[in-house]
């Protein structure tokens, strides 16, 4: 059986990619997270700590587990705090990447690494893989450069960028939009929400389907793997309190403008996923329907 290692997996998506891979039984599993393991499940798979800042702890880990496929999903992912941290985002997303495919190409191992939709500047979105990338901020500038360091080293490669992640981890430690425009209103704290950014939100169970049939397929190169829907984040809001029937007076849209960020976030981003589709057969659910799947996850989890 192949041997997969997955990073980052007490992540959002480091989460889902283990379960869904405990699901499928189809691979040995490493699942390395930095600290302790803090997924439910502790059984059907290894886990590891790992930092993936530590190159010799990545060479160790490497040598003895041998994987034939790793997926590199930790990051600082915090944009505004790449901004103000820029040493400590350069090394998590950069550096440790450079360890990662050094380590890959010693073991002959497929690097399947995750990205953005902030390469992009937004001023032309929806975008394709072969779409130029122009970056705005110090987080999409140091994803782009984790992007150009695959392609630098011997290995066989694929780049799988997403945009806006949503859905639930096992100790409900993480909110998402979903999440966190549905108990704002509920607690009748008006929000205010963005009327001029563009995205294609994305239920964290497809992404991580989407990345492992990268794995099964062998398919190398750059997918955009995102919601099928393109909206105005605004938008996307009305949608959340449309499901639950919530009072949208407590919605105050804005502009990006007024919220003054100290990193200027892309108007319109959104993907074509055609390729995705095509070579993969990625199939992603639509924002309602993920909504539902996440109220579903909700329900199950406070029986
Ligand atoms: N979330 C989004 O909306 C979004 C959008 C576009 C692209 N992406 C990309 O998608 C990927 C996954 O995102 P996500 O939302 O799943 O992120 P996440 O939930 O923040 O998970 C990232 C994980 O990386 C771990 N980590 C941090 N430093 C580490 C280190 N030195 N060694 C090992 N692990 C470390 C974190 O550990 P702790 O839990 O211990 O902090 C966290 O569990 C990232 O590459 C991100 O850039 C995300």
């Amino acid at each position: 059986m192949k041997k997969i290692l997955v990073t980052g997996s007490n992540g959002l998506l480091g989460q889902k990619i283990v379960y869904n891979l405990l699901d499928r039984g189809n691979f040995e599993i490493i699942a390395t997270a930095r600290g302790e393991n803090r997924l439910k499940e502790k059984n059907g798979y290894e886990f590891v700590s790992l930092d993936i800042t530590d190159e010799n702890a990545i060479s160790d880990v490497f040598e003895k587990h041998q994987p034939n496929v790793v997926i590199n999903t930790a990051a600082m992912t915090n944009v505004d705090q790449c901004e103000s941290e820029k040493e400590a985002c350069w090394e998590l997303n950069v550096i440790a990447v450079k360890y990662l495919a050094q380590a890959s190409e010693k073991h002959n191992s497929h690097l399947i690494h995750l990205s953005t939709d902030f390469v992009f500047d937004g001023e032309d979105g929806p975008y394709t893989e072969g779409d130029e990338p122009n970056p705005l901020h110090y987080y999409a500038e140091s994803k782009l450069a984790s992007e150009r360091i695959l392609q630098d080293y011997n290995i066989k490669w694929s780049i799988a960028r997403t945009i806006i992640i949503y859905g639930i981890v096992d100790d409900m430690s993480r909110s998402n939009l979903v999440l966190w425009a549905k108990s704002s209103i509920e607690n009748k704290q008006t929000i205010n929400v963005v009327n001029d950014q563009y995205r294609s939100p994305t239920l964290a169970e497809d992404l991580a389907e989407g990345c492992i049939l990268i794995a099964e397929k062998e398919a190398e190169g750059i997918f955009h793997l995102s919601g099928p829907e393109t909206h105005c984040i605004l938008d996307l809001v009305y949608m959340v309190a449309d499901y639950y029937d919530l009072d949208k007076s407590y919605i105050k849209p804005i502009t990006s403008v007024s919220l003054n960020q100290a990193a200027k976030r892309p108007p319109k981003t959104g993907f074509i996923i055609d390729k995705a589709k095509e070579v993969l057969g990625y199939n992603p659910v639509g924002f309602r329907e993920g909504i539902k799947i996440l109220e579903d996850q909700i329900k199950e989890k406070e029986k």
